[in-house]
């Protein structure tokens, strides 16, 4: 039986994945933190916890007591448009997640990390047309720029914060002997039903426009989002198989995996979850668009 504590419990994903978690039989407990937590839940599993991760000492910090596993979720301003000061207040609540989990002896840490870790492959010289090329294995290359329609964007402070945390939970792991980490590269997940006619060159869920853009780099820049969509099923999975997997076979106590369904020719590569977590999706964008 594990019990989990989730940070930024009250967000889509951390609702999407307590729904899950509460349909396993190897869930005993759910501490769900955030600053909003989720009170309309009536399973007695979960215990909401009010607070913000940025006070290091908050009750949010004894909450962690006797959990087995964290899935850190929360970050400040979660977008693209992250400022630099969202960036650092994200990395300060990675630390001092970390640094609590460390104190309680958690045996598993689960870090949402971001595709914009890699926003850099999108473009050339570090694009490629192989299906698969985006392996764990490969450099970052922190920071997407696209132009959204309206205006250009840059990713780059978001991702900076999610490579700070992928870096820091790899040396915990190395520091904590007994903690097992992984940093899974979510793709995109949207808020609610994440049909994949609504993913768009915004890169961000709020723009709603499905227009297919006219020219070529708008063309790429569609496929780049595209090809990352993880479907709420697939995102589900994911996460229980991240807090479940033996580490038997893992090339380090830390490793980092990339979360995206199996869409058609993907650049991402997904034999890394596979091999580790026994991820299998199931979901295809481009079967749900009829492509
Ligand atoms: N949804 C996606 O497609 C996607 C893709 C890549 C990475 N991610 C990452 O996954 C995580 C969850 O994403 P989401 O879509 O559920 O975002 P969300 O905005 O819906 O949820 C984030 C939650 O964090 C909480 N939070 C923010 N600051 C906090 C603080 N100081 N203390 C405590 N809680 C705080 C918010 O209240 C919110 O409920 C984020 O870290 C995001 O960067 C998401």
């Amino acid at each position: 039986m594990t019990a989990v504590f989730i940070t930024g419990a009250g967000g889509g994903l951390g609702r999407k994945l307590i729904a899950r978690l509460l349909a396993t039989d190897w869930c005993s407990r759910i501490v769900a933190a955030d600053i909003t937590p989720p009170t309309d839940l009536s399973d007695g599993r979960v215990t909401p916890v009010a607070g913000s991760l940025l006070h290091p000492d908050g009750p949010w910090r004894a909450a962690m007591a006797g959990c087995d596993a964290v899935v850190h979720l929360a970050a400040q301003n979660p977008h693209t448009d992250a400022s630099w000061a969202d960036a650092a207040a994200s990395i300060d609540m990675t630390l001092s997640v970390y640094d609590a989990a460390a104190e309680h002896g958690v045996g598993r840490v689960v870090f949402a990390s971001s595709n914009h870790v890699m926003g850099g492959y999108k473009d050339a010289p570090l694009a490629s047309p192989e299906p698969g090329f985006l392996t764990h294995e490969i450099d970052p290359a922190p920071g997407t720029r696209w132009h959204t329609g309206r205006e250009m964007m840059d990713s780059t402070a978001y991702a900076a914060a999610k490579l700070t945390g992928e870096r820091a939970l790899v040396a915990l792991t190395r520091r904590v002997p007994a903690m097992t980490g992984i940093n899974v590269r979510i793709g995109w997940v949207q808020p609610g039903d994440n049909h994949p006619r609504t993913i768009n060159i915004s890169g961000d869920a709020v723009f709603d426009s499905a227009d297919e853009p006219q020219d070529a780099d708008g063309r790429r820049d569609l496929s780049w989002y595209r090809n990352m969509w993880l479907s709420n099923r697939d995102f589900a999975e994911l996460f229980a198989a991240a807090l479940q997997a033996p580490a038997e076979g893992w090339p380090e106590r830390c490793i980092t995996v990339n979360g995206v369904s199996r869409n058609r020719g993907t650049g991402w590569d997904l034999a890394g979850a596979e091999r580790f977590l026994g991820y299998r999706p199931q979901d295809d964008l481009y079967a749900a668009l009829g492509l």
